[in-house]
């Protein structure tokens, strides 16, 4: 059994077993903290920066990002500090300008009583929370898509920005986006990713297209079994 802490949250007394972030202390205690790039599939990773919270331990009083923070005995946590909601406010002004449609935002910004932003509004879609790389790294096992460039050229590409040959069509990025900026559609027997094309295995009893090929020949791969195997859908099993 896991060894168990005690911290406060905004003066409440909480037990959390340790190793478990803050955000997830707060959110088993019912505390809301607002969050966009963590997933508890994902391992941590702090990029959105709208999960901070501010901590004390012995004297020192800082802000961090609750995704990323483990709980420990003592620590004391506030979620709703006016140091806390200037960064948030930030946060979600500069996620504005990257996306200033997407209703998930939207709802935070007016949470936080922000209703423009004062950055350039750029229109990116994607808000770069890396969701959709770390899904296909950690989850799927493929790492099709990574991140290019740096400061405000940063953005999810496939490797030279070309059709990513280690993609398998699975979808998951799509799934995972918290702003639904990948597009997928399926068409005539092939799945479109952001404009590329996967054409779809037909089901060899019912003839229903039900999964792209790609991605049966992974599961093939990965787990020694013949591509027939997987060429009959699951109703037809
Ligand atoms: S949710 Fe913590 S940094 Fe994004």
């Amino acid at each position: 059994m896991a060894e168990m802490v005690t911290l406060t949250i905004d003066g409440r007394e909480i037990n959390a077993p340790a190793g478990t972030t803050i955000l997830e202390a707060a959110t088993d205690a019912n505390i809301y903290i607002p969050h966009l790039c963590s997933n508890e599939e994902l391992a941590p990773y702090g990029a959105c920066r709208l999960c901070m919270v501010e901590i004390t331990q012995g004297e020192r009083a800082r802000l961090v990002a609750s995704c990323i923070f483990e709980v420990a005995d003592g620590l004391e946590v506030e979620t709703n500090t006016e140091r806390v909601l200037n960064v948030r406010k930030l946060v979600i002004e500069l996620l504005l300008a990257r996306n200033n449609k997407h209703p998930a935002l939207r709802k935070i910004a007016d949470e936080l009583g922000v209703k423009e932003t004062r950055f350039p509004v750029e229109q990116k879609g994607c808000i770069l929370c890396g969701q959709c790389v770390r899904t296909c790294r950690e989850v799927v096992g493929v790492s099709a898509i990574g991140f290019s460039g740096r400061g405000i050229t940063r953005k999810v590409a496939t490797p030279f920005m070309e059709f990513p040959p280690d993609c398998i069509a699975c979808g998951s990025c799509v799934y995972v986006c918290p702003v639904q900026f990948i597009p997928m559609k399926e068409e005539n027997g092939v799945r479109t990713i952001k404009g590329f094309d996967y054409p779809m295995q037909k089901c060899s009893k019912c003839g229903r297209y039900f999964a792209p090929k790609k991605q049966l020949e992974y599961f093939s791969k990965i787990t020694n079994l013949p591509l027939e195997h997987f060429e009959t859908c699951v109703g037809c099993r």
